[in-house]
């Protein structure tokens, strides 16, 4: 091919980059292309040497208009390379702070409930979970809670749809584990409970407990007392003494109110403990008979323990919190603090 035919393609592929270049680098790309010292334009000057004398002049002029229309438009186009930069420069104050990506972490009830099942499970229970959503059986009658009994009054109840309910303790998880496995068993459940109460600074619609139990030949009660007091040294410090104060549970018989003493004063009065020096922290007792024979467990072989705690108040008590409706704001102001 000619000298001239071969400038006039590169005039048009040339061109055509040059104007395609979407960055920076591709424009430099093409600027080294063309008229580096090694580029095109720098053997086209070369190639002269070849052509007939008399077309010479006419063949040097084309190449160097063919130059200038390339160094022309690089410059063009690196100049609207750099107004796009500076506009965006100009836009974006970089001396504004950057923006953290902050990471949430657990709701302080379920570090607690975290907390609590762990100290269980290192004393050789198994975490199970249940549903929340029951039916009277397991809510009340397996407990020996029959109808029209008063204590269904402590267990004021939200009904759902078709008879369902939702569980007003999580006691139900005795049942829901002993009609599935055989003694011996050890369990942990923590989860919702959910009760109509009017709503204030101890009380909730929503709370959560925490219910354990050991099924197996031979439990007694001073089995119930060593696991309780172990759970209570483990959570709330070695020196907390425990105390039981006889209670009345339906589904345990002895049943007991535990108090631990007031982790913050030792148990000489302070406001955590309304100055009695004790707290009360769990429900307890011996899983009664009738329970067992409920669940098909045979209650002249078998002897169980059983306790439920409130997860909120522990925690509360834990953190010197007043208030259990600040569970459940999510003001991130109130629960950054743990
Ligand atoms: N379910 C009881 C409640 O919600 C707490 C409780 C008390 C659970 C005594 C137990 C127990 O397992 O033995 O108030």
């Amino acid at each position: 091919m000619k000298l001239q035919e071969k400038l006039k393609n590169m005039e048009k592929i040339a061109l055509a980059e040059i104007m395609e270049a979407v960055s920076m680098d591709d424009l430099e790309k093409a600027k080294v292309k063309y008229l580096g010292r090694k580029g095109e334009i720098t053997s086209a000057i070369k190639g002269i040497k070849s052509v007939a004398k008399k077309d010479k002049p006419k063949v040097g002029s084309l190449i160097n208009e063919l130059k200038q229309k390339i160094t022309v438009l690089v410059d063009e186009k690196e100049q609207a390379f750099r107004n796009k930069e500076q506009a965006l420069f100009e836009n974006n104050d970089i001396t504004l702070p950057g923006i953290n990506d902050e990471i949430g972490h657990k709701h302080p009830l379920i570090k607690t409930m975290e907390d609590i099942v762990e100290i269980f499970v290192n004393m050789g229970f198994k975490s199970v979970d249940a549903p929340e959503i029951e039916t009277e059986f397991y809510n009340f009658e397996a407990l020996n809670i029959p109808k029209n009994h008063p204590s269904r009054e402590t267990f004021h109840t939200f009904y759902v749809e078709n008879g369902m309910l939702l569980r007003s303790q999580t006691s139900t998880a005795q049942i829901r584990v002993m009609e599935k496995e055989k003694p011996p068993i050890q369990i942990v459940h923590a989860g919702k409970v959910y009760r109509p109460d009017a709503v204030d600074a101890s009380h909730s619609f929503m709370f959560y407990q925490l219910e354990g139990f050991m099924v197996a030949e031979g439990i007694v009660f001073s089995d119930l007392k060593g696991t309780l007091e172990r759970f209570a040294k483990a959570y709330f410090g070695e020196d907390v003494k425990m105390r039981l104060r006889p209670h009345y549970f339906p589904f345990t018989e002895p049943s007991a109110e535990v108090d631990i003493s007031c982790f913050i004063c030792g148990g000489k009065g302070c406001r955590v403990c309304s100055y009695k020096g004790w707290l009360e922290v769990l429900g307890a007792g011996m899983i009664n008979p009738k329970v067992l024979e409920f669940v098909k467990i045979d209650p002249a072989k078998y002897t169980g323990f059983a306790f439920g705690m409130g997860i909120d108040r522990i925690c509360m008590l834990k953190h010197g919190i007043d208030d259990i409706r600040l569970f459940y704001e999510n003001d991130v102001r109130f629960l950054k603090q743990f």
